[in-house]
C-alpha cells in the first residue's frame, strides 16, 4: 500500500459543529427496550437478533465533529456508517441518545426546522449522485437553491459559480447521461456545495468510481476543504481514503466506534486487535510523524544536524538524516523539541516503536468506544515526560487537556503549509479488496 498523506497544519479549534452523546439506532421491533436494558445492550449483534430479532445499527456512540475539520467514518460493509450519518439529520430517526447542531438539539427539531436543517446547514453526497437525469448539469446544481427559493437567475449565476469550482466549466449544458462518473460525482459536489452548507455530509461518495478518478475526486475535496475550510463528514469503507482526507477518523465496527483519532493515532497506537489488523498493511512511515518518532536531544545534538518540522512524515525524515548522515533536529518556531535518528526512524518503519511512541491515542476516543479504555488507548509519548517535546502541543494535547479533548481540526487554508514536503506525487492509495456497500437510500429531503 502506498499513501500519500497531507501534512496537516496545527489545528485551530475545538468548537462542535455536530455533538453527539450516547447515541443509538436499533432495527427490529420495539427498539426503544435495547438502549435501556444492561442485558439486552450488551449482546453481541447475532445474540441481540437471536434474542429480539433486533439489529442494532449504532450502539452508544458519541463525538464531535469539529468545525473545519474532515471527519472521516470508517468501517467495514454493515458496520453502521451511513445509519450514523443519516442519524446526524434524522433522515433515520435515533433510536436514543442526543444529538446537537451547534448547540441546538436536532432530535428536538419539528419538521420546518429538520427541512431548514437539511437544506441549508447539512449537505449530503451520495454515492450514486442522486442527479435528476432530465436536468442540465447547471440546473442539477441549481436544485438545491430551487428548494431553498432562490430567484432564477441568482441561483444560475450561482450555480455556474459552483459548476466551474469543481472543473466543470463548459459542461453546464449536458445532461447526466452525457457525462462520465467522476464528472457526476463532481455535478453532486457542486450540488451540495451551492447551497453553501455549514457542513457536507459524503456517504462513500466516490466508492463507484474507478481508482484514477477517484483519487482525482479526493484531491478535489482536499482542494475545496483546504480553499474553503468546511466542515466535513465523510463516510468510506477504504483505510487509505479515510487517512488521506481524515482529519480524525471514527473506527466502527458492529455499530461501536471503537476507536477516535488522527490517522496518526490509528495507525500509531491502534485500540485493539481489531484496529491493528484493519492498519496493518499501512506504511507507517508515511503517517507517522517527527513529533511521535522522536527522543530528547542531548546539548550538543540541540546545535547540529538537519531541521525537520514536528509534523513531517518518518519518510521524509529518513530522506533528511540520510542525505545529513546525523540525526535530524525537530524544530518549532526556532526551539528545538527533540531529535529523530536512525534507530527511532527504523523503529517506526520496523513497527517496533509501540513502547516508546507509538503516538497518541486521545482520552475522547476512549470514551467513545462505549466506555471502557480500549487497550492500548493510553499512549506513552515518544519523548521523556521531562523534556520540552513532552509539552502539550497541537497533536498532543488531546492526551492531557483536561477535557480530554484531543487536537482540534484545522481551519481555513488547511495543511497548506506542510504540503510542499508531503505532495511528492506518489502513486494513487492502494484500495484494500472489501466488499462494494450497497446503493445508498437516497431521499429527497437530503439535497
Ligand atoms: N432499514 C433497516 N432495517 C433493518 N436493518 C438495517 C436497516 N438499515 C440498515 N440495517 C442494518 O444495520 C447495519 C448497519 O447498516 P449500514 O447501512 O449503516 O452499514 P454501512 O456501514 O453503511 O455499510 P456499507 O459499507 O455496506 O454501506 C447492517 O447490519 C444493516 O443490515
Ligand atoms: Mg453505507
Amino acid at each position: 500500500m502506498t499513501l500519500t498523506v497531507p501534512t496537516r497544519k496545527p489545528p485551530t479549534t475545538t468548537e462542535s459543529v455536530f455533538s453527539v452523546s450516547g447515541l443509538w439506532k436499533v432495527f427490529g421491533p420495539k427498539p426503544e427496550r435495547i438502549p435501556a436494558d444492561p442485558e439486552l445492550s450488551t449482546l453481541d449483534p447475532a445474540g441481540l437478533r437471536a434474542r429480539t430479532g433486533c439489529t442494532a445499527a449504532v450502539r452508544d456512540v458519541s463525538f464531535d465533529v469539529r468545525k473545519g475539520e474532515v471527519f472521516v467514518v470508517m468501517g467495514l460493509s454493515g458496520s453502521g456508517k451511513s445509519t450514523l450519518v443519516r442519524c446526524l439529520t434524522r433522515l433515520i430517526e435515533p433510536t436514543a441518545g442526543t444529538i446537537a447542531i451547534d448547540g441546538e438539539d436536532v432530535r428536538a427539531m419539528d419538521r420546518a426546522r429538520l427541512r431548514e436543517l437539511r437544506r441549508h446547514r447539512a449537505a449530503m453526497v451520495f454515492q450514486h449522485f442522486g442527479l435528476l437525469p432530465h436536468r442540465t448539469v447547471l440546473d442539477n446544481v441549481a436544485y438545491g437553491l430551487e428548494i431553498q427559493g432562490v430567484g432564477k437567475s441568482e441561483r444560475r449565476e450561482r450555480a455556474a459559480e459552483f459548476v466551474a469550482k469543481v472543473g466543470l466549466e463548459g459542461m453546464e449544458k449536458r445532461r447526466p447521461g452525457q457525462l462520465s462518473g467522476g464528472q457526476r460525482q463532481r455535478v453532486g459536489l457542486a450540488r451540495a456545495l451551492a447551497v453553501d452548507p455549514e457542513v457536507l455530509l459524503f456517504d462513500e461518495p466516490f466508492s463507484a468510481l474507478d481508482p484514477l478518478i477517484r483519487r482525482d475526486m479526493q484531491d478535489e475535496v482536499t482542494r475545496l476543504h483546504r480553499e474553503e475550510g468546511r466542515t466535513m463528514v465523510f463516510i468510506t469503507h477504504d483505510l487509505s481514503e479515510a487517512l488521506k482526507l481524515g482529519d480524525r477518523i471514527a473506527l466502527m465496527r458492529d455499530g461501536r466506534v471503537v476507536q477516535l483519532g488522527t490517522p496518526e493515532e490509528i495507525v500509531g497506537s491502534p485500540a485493539d486487535d481489531y484496529v491493528r489488523e484493519f492498519v496493518r498493511d499501512v506504511p507507517r512511515e508515511q503517517v507517522l510523524t517527527c513529533r511521535t518518532a522522536m527522543r530528547p536531544a542531548s546539548a550538543a545534538e540541540t546545535a547540529t544536524g538537519p531541521a525537520v518540522r514536528p509534523d513531517a512524515t518518518v519518510a521524509e525524515a529518513i530522506e533528511a538524516v540520510a542525505r545529513a548522515g546525523e540525526p535530524a533536529r525537530v524544530m518549532d518556531a526556532g526551539r528545538c523539541l527533540g531529535v529523530v535518528d536512525q534507530e527511532r526512524l527504523l523503529g517506526v518503519v520496523a513497527g517496533v516503536d509501540a513502547e516508546t511512541g507509538g503516538g497518541a491515542t486521545t482520552a475522547e476516543a476512549a470514551g467513545t468506544a462505549g466506555g471502557a479504555a480500549p487497550a492500548g488507548a493510553t499512549a506513552v509519548p515518544a519523548a521523556t515526560p521531562d523534556s520540552p517535546a513532552a509539552t502539550p502541543d497541537s497533536r498532543t494535547a488531546g492526551t492531557s487537556s483536561p477535557a480530554g479533548k484531543p487536537a482540534p481540526a484545522p481551519g481555513k487554508a488547511a495543511s497548506a503549509a506542510g504540503k510542499a514536503a508531503s505532495a511528492t506525487g506518489r502513486p494513487a492509495p492502494d484500495r484494500r479488496g472489501q466488499a462494494t456497500p450497497p446503493g445508498p437510500r437516497t431521499s429527497p429531503e437530503a439535497v
